[in-house]
This record gives C-alpha cells, sequence and structure tokens, in this order.
C-alpha cells in the first residue's frame, strides 16, 4: 500500500482525488457508482445564500474535446441543503467542502458564516470565478481589488480550511494566486473554466442561451497545466490542480506541475467511475517508480 494523504491546513486528506464542484450534485448521485468515503473530497454544487433559477435553457453544448455551461448557480439556497441535503451527507467519511458564491461581498460573508455552524463540513471552496453570472463570480475573481476585499472579509468570519477557486480569464495567473494567499487562503484551486462561446450552424443561434459559457474538459487540459504550474512556483500554500483531468496520466501531470491535490469534473459525465480509476493509477504509478513519500512526486519537475 502507499499512502497519498496529505494536509491542507490542520484537515487531512486521505487521497489527492477531489470531484470538481457542479459535476456531482452534492455526492448521492455519485453514491450508486463508488463509495464516497473513497475519495479525498467531495466539493458541492456551487451554493448561494438564496434560492437561484438559473440561467435560461439551453445551458449545455458540447464542443470538440470539451463541453460549455451556463448553469447560472442555480441551487435553492443555503437554508434547503441544511434541512434536506445535509442530514443525507453529512455521514460521508470524506471531506466535504461547500463551493460557497454571491452577489456580494456581503453575500459570501453570510454564507461562509452560516456554513461555519455545519459541524461536518470542514472547509468552502470560494467561488471568485464562475463565469456565467452577472454579478458577483467572475468579475471578483478577474480583478484585483474585489479578489483581495471578497477573500479577506470572508477569511475574517471563516475559521476552517478556505480555499479560493481562480479563474482562468486572467493574464497573470500568478497575480491572483499571490492575492489568495496573502489574504489568507489555505489553499487555491483552478482553474474554472475558460469563456468561451459556440454556435449552432444550423439554427443560426448561439448554442447557449447565454451565448457564451464556461469551457471545460481535454480542450482546456494543456492551458490549466500551465496555469497550475505557474500559480505553483508562485505560492507556498497547497495548490489544487482542475481542468480536464480525464485519467491517472492526466492527474499525475497536474501533481507533477505543483499540485498537492487534483479535482475531477468533466469526466464524471463520461465516467462516474473515473476518480476511483484515477486513484488506483496514481497509486500503481507511486508503486512502480518505487516512491514511497508521495510528496516527493508534487512538482517534481521543479526540483
Ligand atoms: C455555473 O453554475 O454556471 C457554473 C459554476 C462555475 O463555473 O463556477
Amino acid at each position: 500500500m502507499v499512502k497519498t494523504g496529505f494536509n491542507i491546513g490542520k484537515l487531512f486528506f486521505k487521497n489527492p482525488v477531489l470531484t470538481a464542484s457542479g459535476t456531482c450534485g452534492y455526492g448521492q448521485e455519485l453514491k450508486d457508482f463508488l463509495p464516497p468515503e473513497k475519495l479525498g473530497g467531495i466539493i458541492l454544487k456551487g451554493m448561494t445564500n438564496e434560492p437561484r433559477e438559473g440561467n435560461p435553457y439551453p445551458r449545455m453544448a458540447e464542443t470538440p474535446s470539451g463541453m460549455l455551461n451556463s448553469v447560472g448557480l442555480q441551487n435553492k439556497g443555503f437554508d434547503y441543503f441544511e434541512k434536506y441535503i445535509y442530514p443525507q451527507i453529512k455521514s460521508f467519511d470524506t471531506n466535504i467542502i461547500i463551493n460557497i458564491n454571491g452577489n456580494t461581498i456581503e453575500d459570501y460573508v453570510e454564507l461562509a458564516s452560516k456554513v461555519t455552524t455545519l459541524e461536518k463540513i470542514p472547509a468552502i471552496e470560494l467561488n471568485i470565478s464562475c463565469p456565467n453570472v452577472k454579478m458577483g463570480g467572475m468579475a471578483f475573481g478577474t480583478n484585483p481589488d474585489t479578489a483581495r476585499k471578497v477573500i479577506s472579509a470572508v477569511r475574517k468570519v471563516y475559521p476552517h480550511v478556505l480555499i479560493v477557486k481562480l479563474s482562468p480569464n486572467v493574464t497573470s495567473i500568478e497575480e491572483f494566486a499571490k492575492i489568495a494567499e496573502d489574504n489568507g487562503a489555505d489553499s487555491i484551486s483552478l482553474i474554472n473554466t475558460f469563456l468561451g462561446m459556440s454556435i449552432d450552424v444550423k439554427r443560426m443561434r448561439p448554442s447557449l442561451a447565454t451565448v457564451t459559457g464556461g469551457l471545460s474538459g481535454p480542450a482546456i487540459k494543456p492551458l490549466a497545466l500551465r496555469m497550475v504550474w505557474q500559480a505553483a512556483k508562485s505560492v507556498k500554500i497547497p495548490v489544487i490542480g482542475i481542468g480536464g483531468i480525464m485519467n491517472a496520466f492526466d492527474a499525475l501531470e497536474f501533481i507533477m506541475a505543483g499540485a498537492t491535490a487534483i479535482q475531477v469534473g468533466t469526466a464524471l459525465f463520461i465516467d462516474p467511475q473515473a476518480p476511483l480509476k484515477i486513484i488506483h493509477g496514481i497509486e500503481q504509478f507511486l508503486l512502480e517508480k518505487g516512491i514511497t513519500d508521495y510528496s516527493n512526486l508534487i512538482g517534481c519537475i521543479n526540483k
């Protein structure tokens, strides 16, 4: 048995494979395909204080080696989650992490404070990178000043592990990685989706009702990998890599570039068991290479 556990702050992760927000609901959906306790963590679908209807349909479009989405953070709000969903998932023996969103800094702060009341939620992923909403989201995460303000405001009220999810739609990912670290983040996760679009030529209409949406999947992997490598070199806090990870070799690329952990997202739509295969593949690789200390793999291309 090889050990791939690690800590972010005081929080222990049994392995480096987490599921990405918005790709497996609240985790219950996964239970038919894999035991949740096998995962390093589950990042829940993006949540807001108040219920949100999300964007008009169509909200999804397939593109070459990728997928565009413009869900618009549809969710039933914190109160519904606390009453109906949390009781169903709080016994999962893995790290359940809430992805929090808001229109204003006050919204983010209020939601982060409410989450502290949920004993079995050890961390939040602060989403300042959703490309599909007019207020909040990427608007916060692509402006250094608002990014600073929202991260430090949430840090003041949230005592547990704070992961900040960064947008790739910036010129310098290093700048935003540093802003997160300097304002109290325990970790950064990157990347969220790239702003993209596609046109349904036969209908002579945009494929998405909102015209633009977030691009994910293998199409973005080399771009995501480059950004994870750049971010990991510019901060000391652990980096969680995201972006088109379909198999163990993709995951290993991110880890070798400097990611302590990775999130699997779009792959789940094709193979909901992909995270298990990735965990197994990483362990096999370590065994084959005779690497007994997982930390030696992290960022090994830079050593
Ligand atoms: C969405 O709900 O539109 C996607 C969320 C995100 O990209 O952060």
